[in-house]
């Protein structure tokens, strides 16, 4: 039966009792403490769970994105399974299955088994820090601040994928926003691109880069990156997810010096 997670210690337990239970563990399950607070103080979790499997659930906007943990593949079939069965568990879900190619394809296609089809495909980019990383700061680039948190929101809404892309809530803006993370350039009221980031310890996340349809190819996301990187310059790495497909972006990351690594992100989903 499906149960609704109230505490970050229930959901751990659960989880350690299931990776305990077999040789070859699987999940695709990987949060910081920060973000399941986040989402169990939002009522956005819960689980299904059995001996040797569990899922967890978390609603999104209009959809359930899903988390497997199991013992091995065996028990993720099944979980899966009872998933399909369980009148609870309805509407869209999407999964974000994250791993080395080999590994994600054995469980993509177990995914596939109980309903679910491809709907996109990451591959995570790396730079590594170059000796030489001062840069001038950017004309025109600003850190967004509370009244950018709205036209920010709209922006991200309006050029997003909701199932590719884990769109930020108007809170989670605003953090980013707080913490200094957030740089966009204006244009009038509205934005016409910004660029959102996480730095953990020495390595920073480029989460979104976006510039307008109508602004594009005129300097604006230069300027963005270049930002970015000086805001960043104390970080050894910088990582960042994209489609495999977006050609023009994967040319513009090359030419700032990231590379394709070996994890992949092959996005699952069952309407
Ligand atoms: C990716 C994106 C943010 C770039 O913004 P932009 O304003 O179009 O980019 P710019 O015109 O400033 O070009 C950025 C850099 O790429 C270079 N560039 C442009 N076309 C290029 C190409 N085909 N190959 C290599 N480099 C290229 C530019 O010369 C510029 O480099 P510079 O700083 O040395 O001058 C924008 O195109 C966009 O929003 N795309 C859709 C969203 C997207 O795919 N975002 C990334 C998702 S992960």
């Amino acid at each position: 039966m499906i149960q609704p997670v109230r505490n970050r210690a229930d959901l751990l337990d659960a989880l350690e009792r299931v990776r305990g239970a077999g040789a070859a563990p699987v999940t695709n399950w990987f949060a910081t403490p920060e973000r399941i607070d986040y989402w169990i103080g939002r009522d956005s979790l819960s689980l299904l769970q059995g001996e040797r499997e569990l899922l967890i659930l978390r609603r999104d906007r209009g959809f359930h994105r899903i988390y497997h943990s199991a013992a091995d593949l065996g028990a993720l079939s099944a979980v899966l399974r009872n998933a399909s069965a369980e009148p609870a568990i309805n509407g869209v879900l999407a999964a974000d299955l994250i791993g080395r190619p080999q590994e994600v394809d054995r469980v993509a296609g177990i995914y596939r088994e109980n309903g679910f089809a491809d709907h996109n495909f990451l591959v995570r980019m790396i730079r590594l820090a170059a000796p030489e990383e001062a840069v001038e700061s950017e004309p025109g680039v600003a850190f967004a601040g509370p009244a950018d948190v709205a036209p920010a929101a709209d922006f991200l809404d309006r050029l997003l994928d909701p199932y590719t892309d884990q769109i930020p809530d108007e809170d989670e803006i605003r953090d980013a926003a707080a913490r200094g993370n957030l740089i966009l350039v204006r244009r009038g009221e509205s934005v016409a691109g910004l660029l959102l980031f996480e730095t953990v310890g020495i390595t920073s996340h480029l989460r979104y880069w976006y510039v307008d349809g109508a602004a594009r190819n005129q300097g604006i996301g230069a300027r963005l990156i270049r930002q970015f990187f000086r805001l960043s310059s104390g970080s050894k790495r910088w990582i960042l997810w994209v489609a495999s497909g977006n050609s023009d972006a994967i040319a513009k990351y090359r030419h700032y010096g990231f590379q394709p690594e070996t994890l992949v992100d092959r996005i699952m989903i069952r309407r």
